[in-house]
């Protein structure tokens, strides 16, 4: 047994971050948050949490964090991730996703912090050229939320070739659904992800669902995609945690999928299942910059870690969602 370091958790108010935490506490590890609440909401952290308000990019901060809490290693959600808004706005993606990630790898190494895991994205791989995508194919980004990623992926592996450092960086596929206890879910306002846009139909948050194309080569002509319930993509980062502490030489460059795939009708279906009901749908064209399907080859993953999905059910994560965003009903977004 490793020694109980604490981890310390950027963007740990977020979505996957919130997730992260649950994950880190239900096996026992201890954790601290930092983040800035740009995006992220205060109630989403355990109160049992230390939490600190604050920016990435602050290292005497960092450096008062890591020194009060004994970190040890840092998982690294906080960051933009809307890619329409990074081709509108650059500059932003560059700043949050690359430039700071840089600052915080250096109060990394300037606070001895041995470990890192860092949330990147298939977004990194643009328009893949085979199916499933394996963690050797081109990394071809085709907007500056997968290229901020993938510099940050580059600069992880340069500063752990330099410096006591190991890191793991996990490429997300499509990140839904939510912890299956309700303890946390997504939940920014404005989602554009399908399946929070489909349960927020379905609960007559919004009238209907667009389906962005319907001449994409796949089998129904919808764009299929390969959704990953969070807290399992949660529970791989512990896996990750551990494997870099076992070997502090290796680092881990890996797919996070399920390595099966799902048209936007199969989606909208299961939603119509689970809630028994039928949502409106609205044929519209494509949308910029979708690949026609994107699936993960998740056997890397399946071999390095012992990591189990526990939610590899269309309909489990549509439920969990659909729960989650019940839920937020009550609780106020501010
Ligand atoms: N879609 C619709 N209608 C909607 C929303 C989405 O038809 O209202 C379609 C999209 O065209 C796509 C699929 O549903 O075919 C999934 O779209 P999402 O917006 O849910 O997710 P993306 O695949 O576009 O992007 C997600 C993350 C990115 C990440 C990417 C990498 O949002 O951050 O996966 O796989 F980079």
């Amino acid at each position: 047994m490793p020694d109980r370091f604490t981890i310390l958790v950027t963007g740990g108010a977020g979505y996957i971050g919130s997730h992260a935490v649950w994950a880190l506490k239900d096996t026992g590890w201890p954790v601290a948050v930092i983040d800035n609440l740009t995006t992220g909401f205060r109630w989403a952290v355990p109160d049992d949490v230390p939490f600190y308000k604050g920016n990435v990019e602050d290292s005497t901060l960092i450096a008062k964090i890591a020194k009060k809490q004994n970190i040890g290693a840092i998982m690294h959600f906080a960051g933009s991730v809307v890619v329409p808004e990074s081709v509108e706005n650059p500059l932003k993606y560059y700043d949050n996703n690359t430039a700071k990630s840089r600052s915080l790898i250096e109060s990394a190494v300037a606070n001895g912090i041995k470990h890192f895991i860092f949330s990147s994205t298939a977004a990194t791989y643009g328009i893949p050229e085979e199916s499933p995508v394996t963690e050797d194919t081109a990394q071809v980004p085709i907007n500056p939320y997968g290229m901020s990623k993938l510099m940050t992926e580059y600069m992880l592996r340069d500063v752990s070739a330099a410096h006591d450092l190991n890191f793991c960086a996990l490429r997300y596929f499509n990140v839904a659904g939510a912890d299956p206890g309700g303890r946390t879910g997504q939940s920014t306002a404005g989602a554009t992800h399908l399946i929070k846009v489909a349960v927020e139909a379905a609960l007559g948050k919004r009238d209907s669902v667009a389906i962005f194309g319907t001449d994409y080569d796949t089998p129904d002509g919808t764009g299929v995609r390969d959704y990953i319930h969070v807290s399992d993509l949660a529970a791989a980062h512990v896996h990750a945690l551990e494997a870099l502490v076992a070997e502090p030489e290796r680092n881990h460059l890996l797919n996070c999928g399920y390595g099966r795939g799902f048209s936007v009708l199969e989606v909208l279906d299961a939603v119509d299942r689970v809630t028994n009901q039928k949502i409106s749908r609205k044929l519209e064209g494509r949308r910029a910059g979708d690949p026609d399907s994107l699936i993960s080859d998740n056997r890397a993953i399946m071999k390095r870690f012992p990591w189990q999905p526990q939610n590899a059910d269309l309909d489990k994560i549509v439920a969990h969602a659909l729960a989650w965003e019940r839920k937020l009903g009550d609780i106020r977004i501010e």
